[in-house]
């Protein structure tokens, strides 16, 4: 009997788990030797303790292209166009990199700049060109810079718009509190239930990355349901977490998708964007 025939024959025995043991050891020890090297290069490498940032994997941007595509309804190539467009923009990165080292709480920000899945908002509000964009939830600014930069080339090609972030932490926002950046962005400090309550002009876009308990997710839509524009696109950040835009998209009739975002070489099993139009 040769070998193969032979782990045939014992797969059909009782002793088949013992006999595999010692395969399914190497695969997981092998896995979680991978997990512990990149923890511990990233416990010296960076200073983040929260809102971590990354790169994407290639194939995770290359999907983020497509869902970005089939939302906006345009072509994939378009798209592609706009997420090399945000990351070789020099002037935005030297501006996230400068502003991060000098800043106060830069003892827990990397220098090094990573966007994420933000690029694929970058793109969604290049597509979409919104006149008003709200993103809940601004933590340093960085995707807050990111929407600003959109809204800009956008006005450059004559489709101005604003972008009004709001944030409960007064130092919230120091990413966007100068720069050419910071003459789209209307930073507004308190609840994000009570400013979007407060909100006067028609939402086009809104983005939920503020408290990603369900509970205030869920209000968070709702306070903004009567604020849309026609066609209004809401965009979720917790998608990996909660069925909260999904059930929103469903009581309002809208349709919903959601991408999973892959972090490259980080420990960290990302976030993913959701979104209802
Ligand atoms: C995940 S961070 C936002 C990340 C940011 N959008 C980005 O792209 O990096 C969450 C932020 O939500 C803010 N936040 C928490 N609860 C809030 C609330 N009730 N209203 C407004 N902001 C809130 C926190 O202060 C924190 O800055």
């Amino acid at each position: 009997m040769d070998a193969t025939s032979l782990r045939r024959a014992i797969a059909r025995t009782r002793l088949a788990p013992v006999a595999a043991f010692p395969k399914r050891l190497v695969s997981v020890a092998r896995h979680d030797a991978k997990v512990l090297r990149t923890s511990a290069r990233w416990l010296v490498t960076s200073r983040e303790h929260h809102n971590y940032t990354y790169d994407l994997t290639k194939l995770s941007r290359q999907h983020l292209a497509w869902f970005v595509s089939v939302v906006c309804d345009v072509p994939v190539k378009q798209v592609r166009g706009y997420l090399a467009e945000v990351e070789s923009d020099e002037p935005l990165r030297r501006h996230i990199e400068q502003t991060t080292a000098s800043a106060a709480r830069r003892g827990l920000a990397d220098r090094h700049v990573r966007y994420a899945r933000r690029i694929g908002w970058y793109a969604i509000v290049r597509a979409t060109r919104p006149a008003h964009v709200v993103e809940t939830g601004v933590d340093k600014g960085l995707g807050s810079c990111v929407l600003a930069s959109a809204l800009l080339r956008n006005a450059d090609e004559g489709h101005p718009g604003r972008l009004t972030a709001l944030d409960i932490n007064p130092e919230a926002g120091y990413l966007v509190r100068d720069g050419r950046w910071s003459e789209v962005v209307d930073l507004v400090i308190g609840d994000s239930i009570a400013s979007i309550g407060a909100l006067d002009r028609p939402v086009d876009l809104f983005l939920h990355d503020s408290d990603h308990s369900r509970e205030h997710e869920r209000r968070e839509f709702e306070a903004v349901e009567p604020k849309l524009a026609p066609g209004g696109i809401l965009l979720t950040d917790n998608v990996t977490t909660t069925n909260v835009l999904a059930e929103h998209a469903e009581r309002t009739g809208r349709r919903f998708l959601a991408y999973r975002e892959t972090p490259a070489e980080h420990w960290y099993r990302g976030d993913g964007i959701g979104v209802a139009w």
